[in-house]
């Protein structure tokens, strides 16, 4: 079928970097039908072709498959621009011409915008015909505080159907985040040792490379903690954490509610150094570029079993891991179960051997499969964007948070009492600091 996409917020960075790659990635792979359209809209006084101008070289630094004349040319033949004023009612009965006149119909539409453009872009939409039946997908922040957000989602679900509200959370939609459960379940080995009696400690590691470039409005009145542990890292870490269920985000959200209260020494912040001279971030504003938390949960099965999150950015490297730290045993190292999510994409295995040629000595070694170095995969593998919007497009809300997760998980980062960020250096792993959550419970970050 095909489908008019609409972004509000069509000049913005995650249209340029996520979104308008993974739509040229599916129009290369004829995935959107031959009739799609795409209708960015934006404040700005662009031309069609001065807005195409705009994002081609998005295109070819962010989409995963390769630049050319002749694919470029085939997507932006359904792309357009239209100007318009979010916040005035009157610009969408103009909106709902320009469809008329075009014959856009099973309309999706995609809120890449401040939570405050929310609520008048729905009431704008009132004038759509048949915007009531349509799609909606949401981006964070869901709302300022959870109260609003809480509001805002109550008031949303007046203008649209529930079930085609979309909450967006883009980890949901990586290749390796969603291979945990099968790595999990599906082998005996982990399946059964996936519990505080086997497990010594759970580390997620998301480093970024990259600063907060020009998002600094946005970034500075969020911090890591908000923009990517409430979300992203929670997702990972429930996901990993959840019983096994025919209703995995039910089962996730028992996790997240069952996550302990951070104590005093559960947390450590940062900020790099050179991050109150960017763009638009408060003088002496004390927002976190670096956070890394020690997670407790309140069940049976992972009594005593902490999971690590660190997340920052300005790193001195970009790559998300999850790794598995098994209890030692008869005074061998543990075993460990490394899952590269990012950019590598791939499992790794620390195991016991006895050393060749020896009697009873004992040597720990590795096995490393990389997924993405096979070329085969890394062609069959959508990038996370893709994958969601496709399943938008299809209903599947596997792919997507739900409300109740959202609302819990960001409960829990507002209650946590913060400390003052140390000062860390650009291309460092952060504060070492962070490395005290570990050592106090004898732990230490795992290094390959
Ligand atoms: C976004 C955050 O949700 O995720 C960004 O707002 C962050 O700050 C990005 O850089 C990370 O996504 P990815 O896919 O590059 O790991």
């Amino acid at each position: 079928m095909n489908h008019t996409f609409t972004i509000f917020g069509s000049t913005g960075d995650l249209t340029y970097r996520k979104l308008l790659p993974a739509l040229f990635n599916m129009s290369v792979l004829d995935e959107l039908g031959d009739q799609f359209k795409i209708v960015a809209i934006g404040r700005k006084p662009y031309s069609r072709e001065q807005y195409i101008e705009t994002f081609r070289q998005g295109i070819k630094d962010f989409a995963r498959l390769t630049y050319s004349e002749n694919a470029f040319e085939k997507f932006i033949r359904h792309v357009d621009y239209y100007q318009m004023d979010l916040s005035n009612e009157n610009d969408y009965l103009g909106l709902n011409d320009y469809y008329e006149k075009h014959g856009c119909r099973n309309h999706v539409f995609y809120f890449a915008v401040a939570p405050k453009f929310f609520l008048p872009i729905s009431i704008g939409l009132k004038h759509i015909a048949y915007a009531y039946e349509s799609k909606v997908i949401i981006e964070k922040p869901f709302g300022e505080t959870i109260e609003k957000g809480k509001e805002l989602n109550q008031k949303l679900e007046k203008h649209f159907h529930d079930y085609n509200i979309f909450h967006i959370d883009h980890y949901l939609g990586k290749e390796m985040v969603q291979n945990i459960q099968t790595i999990r379940f599906k082998n005996a080995l982990f399946k059964h040792a996936w519990n505080h009696e086997m497990i010594e400690n759970v580390q997620i590691s998301a480093f970024e490379k990259g600063g907060i470039g020009n998002r600094g409005a946005y970034y500075d009145e969020n911090g890591a903690l908000k923009d990517m542990v409430q979300n992203h890292l929670f997702q990972v870490l429930s996901i990993l954490a959840a019983e096994e269920s025919e209703d995995q985000h039910k089962a996730q959200l028992e996790v997240l509610k069952h996550l302990k209260p951070l104590k005093e020494n559960d947390l450590v912040l940062g900020q790099y150094e050179g991050y109150l001279q960017e763009k638009d971030v408060c003088e002496n504003s004390k927002t976190e570029t670096y956070a890394a938390l020690t997670c407790m949960i309140d069940n049976e099965r992972w009594q005593g079993v902490p999971f690590y999150i660190r997340t920052g950015k300005n790193l001195s490297k970009r790559e998300i891991t999850v790794v598995i730290q098994f209890k030692a045993m008869d005074g061998v190292k543990g075993n460990v179960l490394l899952i590269r999510i990012q950019p590598t994409e791939g499992v790794y295995f620390q195991f016991n051997i006895k050393k060749p040629g020896s009697k009873d000595e004992i040597e720990t070694v590795q096995m490393d499969f990389c997924q993405s170095c096979l070329e085969i995969n890394r062609i069959n593998t959508p990038e996370a964007y893709e994958r969601l919007l496709k399943a938008a497009m299809n209903d599947d809300r596997d792919y997507f948070s739900t409300w109740d997760e959202i609302e819990t998980s960001s409960r829990f980062i507002e209650n946590i009492q913060r400390s003052e960020p140390y000062i860390y250096k650009v291309g460092s792993v952060g504060p070492k600091e962070a490395d005290q959550l570990l050592k106090r419970n004898g732990h230490a970050w795992y290094e390959i």
